[in-house]
């Protein structure tokens, strides 16, 4: 059987192996998924030896996703500009790495929810790696307008120029600071960590309308403060289960050329959550 892993530091949490192998059971591909914990220090030597026993891929995870960039020897595009990779394709010469994360965001939105985000107005929160590695694939689906906004005002504008140079069509990107936002947004994507302290970038609620898609790329057995806060204000929600399960979907694809059945696997998923 094929092998492929995912690796982190820490690894044990992790939910890709159960979630690869329900797509390799649903779709009959002889292959195993394991957990591989690589030493802070010991990533590259971690990869090396898996491929050179006979690894195919892997999924990577915190604190490595740069290196695995760094690692790659080919790119994809949506890894380019994400600036960080998620999964390794290994092949006689090359290693290729991809970046998953951020279509795995927006097939959740539109597929799963039922959201299009042509013509919208997006609001970004957040410009760390998790929001600059949606940039493209948001971008792809042609939005009218895109907001970042973050504590750190210049990175927000750092990922403006990056996103201005990968736009396609007439979409306006601009920068903001969270007490200068206005208007209302058809959809607002939480990229920041501030769940993980039980934290909500200071937004004004005036933003959300009732048709408002809210999404967290954060997930968990409790709601996050940030859905909660949308939840107050009468806001469409959504955490980042699904985009979990839909970059590990982008994954098996890149490695096995088989799309996997995503919906019975995210509500086992959000079964075991519960
Ligand atoms: P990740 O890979 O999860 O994106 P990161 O690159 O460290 O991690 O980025 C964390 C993001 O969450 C940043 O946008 C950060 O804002 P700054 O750029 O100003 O540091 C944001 N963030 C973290 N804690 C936050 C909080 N309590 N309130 C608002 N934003 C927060």
């Amino acid at each position: 059987n094929d092998q492929y892993a995912v690796i982190g530091n820490p690894i044990a949490h992790s939910k890709s192996p159960a979630i690869h192998g329900r797509f390799a059971a649903q779709s009959g591909q002889r292959m195993e998924y394991q957990r591989l914990l690589a030493p802070l220090d010991g990533f590259a030597l971690c990869v090396s030896a898996f491929r050179a026993g006979g690894g195919k891929g892997v999924n990577v995870t915190v604190p490595f996703k740069l290196e695995a960039f760094a690692l790659a020897t080919r790119l994809t595009p949506r890894a380019q500009v994400a600036g960080a990779v998620n999964t390794l394709k290994f092949d006689d010469e090359n290693i290729l790495g991809d970046n998953t994360d951020g279509i795995g965001l927006v097939s959740d939105i539109v597929r799963n929810a039922g959201v299009s985000l042509e013509n919208k107005r997006i609001l970004l929160l957040g410009a760390g790696g998790a929001a600059r590695g949606v940039l493209l694939p948001v971008l792809s689906e042609r939005p009218s307008e895109l907001v970042i906004a973050n504590r750190t005002v210049s990175k927000a504008q750092q990922l403006v120029e990056l996103a201005t140079a990968h736009k396609q069509g007439e979409v306006l990107i601009s920068a903001c600071e969270w007490s200068q936002l206005s208007g209302k947004f058809d959809v607002i994507i939480n990229a920041t960590s501030a769940s993980l302290s039980d934290e909500v970038p200071p937004i004004s609620g005036d933003l959300f309308a009732a048709h408002t898609l809210a999404y967290d790329m954060m997930y968990g057995a409790q709601m996050t403060s940030f859905l909660r806060f949308a939840q107050s204000q009468g806001a469409v929600l959504r955490d980042g289960l699904g985009m979990l399960v839909e970059q590990a979907a982008e994954a098996f694809y890149l490695w096995r050329g088989v799309r996997p059945e995503t919906a019975a696997v995210l509500a086992d998923m959000r079964h075991a959550l519960e």
